[in-house]
């Protein structure tokens, strides 16, 4: 008896695009149908248990398609390991948050696997940056000022470096133009590799940033568009967006060197040590006991967009690459003043030509 509705979800699933084509004068009601149809085939196959509706809300809010009862059996069960975690850390009342987003049907194992890649063993560890006189803002926000790009999604590939990388290089285009630009990752994922760079295996911001000084310029986005799979090098040199003249590397750990560069100079490619529970984060001030900040302990890499003091907690403010609905509009705050998680480990920024 149960097993009927699943297998109209399994048709469903099938038969998506010749439903949409009969149906499209009202959407609403398509969206509604299938929605109907996965939680059939959700308590189908979980039945009554506990946490089952709100793995139902889940599925449908995220559009997740399951394709066998096992896999939603395994899905569910993922989901409730993620649910207590959640629950148990927001229980203790901490600086920061978690909460159910998109990742909540994935294992730590197979997030880590799909989104971080390996450990690069950072090598922009040797600070150039200069120190001056100048006081700096209490509190700096680059959003405000109109510099910091959208959010964007990396996807299912460890290509976080390429947009820390163009993150870094939009807003400083910005800042010197007082234009937008979109800029190319997929052109880093597939062309830098000689500069120890792995495309969806991983890079660093820094060798990013040598490989496009190398290269003479970086495509824009429109031109050599983002589509999260190693690829073969298309780079044309008349789609360049932009230049790099040279970069600057923060003192692994320095986060006066970091907090000077982010306060007067633009916003900054950071990385630090995603572990487990980072990915459900959900506001506050992320901190954590298990994280490491050694260059090999790092394995995200991201942008530094500002900074500031939430309740009594210094913070860094940080643009990810995991869309716009993940943590607060794409962006998270980690504690600033104990190089928390390596953020002051492995930071640079770049100088474009204008
Ligand atoms: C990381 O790089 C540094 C500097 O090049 C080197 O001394 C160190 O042995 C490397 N560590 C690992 C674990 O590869
Ligand atoms: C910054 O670090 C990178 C290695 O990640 C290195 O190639 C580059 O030369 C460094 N930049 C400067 C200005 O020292």
């Amino acid at each position: 008896m149960a097993r009927l509705p699943l297998l109209s979800f399994l048709l469903l699933c099938s038969g998506v695009a010749a439903l949409a084509a009969f149906d499209e004068d009202n959407p609403i009601r398509l969206v509604t149908d299938e929605a109907r149809e996965l939680e059939s085939a959700i308590l189908g196959a979980i039945g009554v248990a506990r946490h089952a509706p709100a793995f139902v809300r889940f599925a449908a809010r995220y559009e997740k398609k399951y394709s066998t009862v096992e896999e939603i059996k395994r899905r569910f069960g993922i989901f409730v390991e993620n649910l207590e975690l959640i629950k148990s850390t927001n229980r203790k009342r901490l600086s920061y948050t978690l909460g159910i987003n998109q990742y909540a049907d994935m294992s730590w194992e197979e997030f880590h696997s799909q989104h971080l890649g390996a450990s690069q063993n950072c090598s922009a560890t040797k600070g150039t940056h200069r120190l001056t006189e100048i006081v700096l803002p209490e509190t700096k926000d680059w959003r405000e000022e109109g510099i910091v790009s959208p959010v964007k999604d990396q996807g299912r590939c460890g290509s976080c470096w390429t947009f820390s990388t163009t993150g870094a290089l939009e807003a400083a285009y910005t800042q010197a133009t007082a234009k937008g630009i979109s800029l190319s990752e997929q052109q880093l994922v597939d062309c830098a590799a000689a500069f120890n760079n792995f495309g969806c295996g991983g890079g660093l911001p820094s060798q990013a940033f040598e490989y496009i000084k190398y290269n003479d310029g970086l495509d824009t986005e429109q031109s050599y568009p983002y589509v999260g799979v190693n690829g073969i090098c298309k780079f044309k040199p008349e789609n360049v967006g932009v230049k790099v003249v040279d970069s600057v590397n923060i003192t692994e750990g320095a986060e006066d060197e970091l907090k000077h560069a982010v306060g007067v100079v633009r916003p900054v490619s950071v990385a630090f040590e995603v572990v487990r529970d980072f990915r459900f984060y959900n506001g506050g001030v992320y901190t954590s006991k298990t994280c490491g900040q050694t260059p090999m302990d790092v394995n995200h890499a991201v942008l530094a967009v500002g900074y500031g003091v939430e309740g009594s907690i210094p913070y860094w403010l940080i643009k990810n690459s995991w869309g716009k609905e993940w943590g607060v509009g794409g962006y998270f705050k980690m504690e600033m003043g104990k190089n928390m998680c390596g953020v002051a480990t492995c930071a640079s920024y770049p100088i474009i030509a204008v």
